[in-house]
């Protein structure tokens, strides 16, 4: 019935407390997300959610007509993650409320701490989408795979074979630190468009639109991205922003195939250890996605998703649980023992601008009267 009709898609997370550590997530906090989520939904609030973890972030997951940034979608979101680091604080968990940053909710969840990919669409007849949780991990990782779905056609061969992505998409990129956004053309602008996201730590893709006289009208997203940056919002190192994106595929949009072939190359993404380090991301099934060894590798998983005419979330499939990403889990192994081994040395450790909000400035501080002139 909402076949035709706008329908929303939300994924919020945030990190209310790890087990042990920066861990996982506790089963008790998703339990409480569902006890609530279930009583929002028999309210008529949200039409359906689901309710999963990556690494130490809750992630919820909810189809609902309240559009982008609804009041009420957002306090459900804040409501649901306060309660849960009740249950936290009760278990002893690690950092318990540690992504909340503010007191008392305004209105939007936007700038106090979790993070948001949320999309209003008009709901195709069929409605493929895959939600991806990232975590130890910041926003600029997704820029390299939502580049190659949507923009290389050596990963998207619509973008060479189907007509009806032949005229390429448009990117929505976002300055992070300017708080500034250009809308960018591919393949027209392609180099412009890599010379910014290239630079993953300032510029990163918000939206992917498609063009005029696709069959999706060309101001409804068909990729979003959270770029909430905890750093921004707390002024110093808080943990880790551990991003989400939601992309939808098939019908003159990336084939599911084509949206999960970025991930068979585990490019290198900062957020390892203390959020200060370099390090591959592994594709890995819920199972395994668990950072463990040195608080990392950053993980991704890939949940699959139909959405059916009534708005209710089919699945979710388990995407990388496949032998075709073995792989690149070994490649991520080896590049992680390479990186590991230059211990505090960069590229492994972040470079000096992007370690401006963690410790490091206050030992530079230290000993700033011992420096002598050269
Ligand atoms: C958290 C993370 C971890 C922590 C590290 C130190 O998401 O990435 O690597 O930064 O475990 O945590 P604290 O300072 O809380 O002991
Ligand atoms: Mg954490
Ligand atoms: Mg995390």
């Amino acid at each position: 019935m909402y076949v035709g009709k706008k329908i929303t898609v939300s994924v919020i997370k945030a990190d209310v407390g790890g087990w042990p550590g920066h861990h996982k997530v506790h089963p008790a906090l998703m339990e409480r997300a569902k006890e609530l989520l279930s009583m929002a939904k028999e309210k008529g609030t949200l039409i359906d959610f689901y309710v999963t973890y990556c690494g130490d972030d809750l992630q919820l997951i909810m189809t609902h007509t309240k559009g982008v940034d609804s009041e009420e979608i957002h306090g459900l979101a804040w409501d649901t993650f306060k309660e849960a680091t009740e249950v936290a604080k009760e278990l002893g968990l690690y950092g318990a409320g540690q992504d909340l940053l503010k007191d008392a909710f305004s209105g939007n969840i936007r700038g106090m701490g979790p993070g948001i990919a949320e999309m209003e669409i008009t709901l195709r007849k069929s409605e493929p989408i895959v939600t991806f949780h990232m975590d130890k991990t910041e926003p600029g990782a997704f820029n390299l795979p939502i580049f190659r779905m949507f923009g290389d056609p050596f990963n998207t061969a619509g973008l060479v074979i189907d007509p009806h992505m032949h005229m390429g998409f448009r990117f929505e990129v976002w300055d992070i630190k300017e708080h500034k956004k250009v809308i960018l053309n591919s393949p027209e602008e392609l180099y412009d468009i890599l010379a910014l996201i290239g630079a993953k730590s300032r510029y990163v893709i918000k939206h992917v639109f498609p063009k005029e006289g696709h069959r999706i009208s060309k101001d409804e997203p068909v990729a979003v991205i959270s770029t909430e940056k905890l750093y921004e919002i707390a002024g110093e190192y808080v943990g880790k922003d551990d991003p989400v994106a939601i992309v939808r595929a098939q019908s003159g949009l990336p084939a599911l195939g084509e949206v999960l072939e970025p991930f068979a190359f585990p490019h290198l993404v900062s957020g390892w250890m203390r959020g200060s380090h370099n390090g591959p991301i592994i594709p890995v099934p819920l199972k395994y996605a668990t950072p463990s060894r040195f608080d990392g590798p950053p993980r991704v998983v890939a949940l699959g998703w139909q959405i059916n005419r009534d708005g209710k979330l089919i699945g979710p499939v388990d995407l990388f649980d496949d032998v075709a990403f073995d792989d690149a889990r070994r490649k991520a192994l080896e590049i992680a023992d390479y990186m590991r081994r230059h211990g505090p040395f960069e590229p492994h450790r972040l470079p000096m601008e992007e370690m401006e909000y963690t410790t490091l400035p206050g030992i530079l501080k230290r000993l700033a009267d011992r420096f002598e002139q050269l």
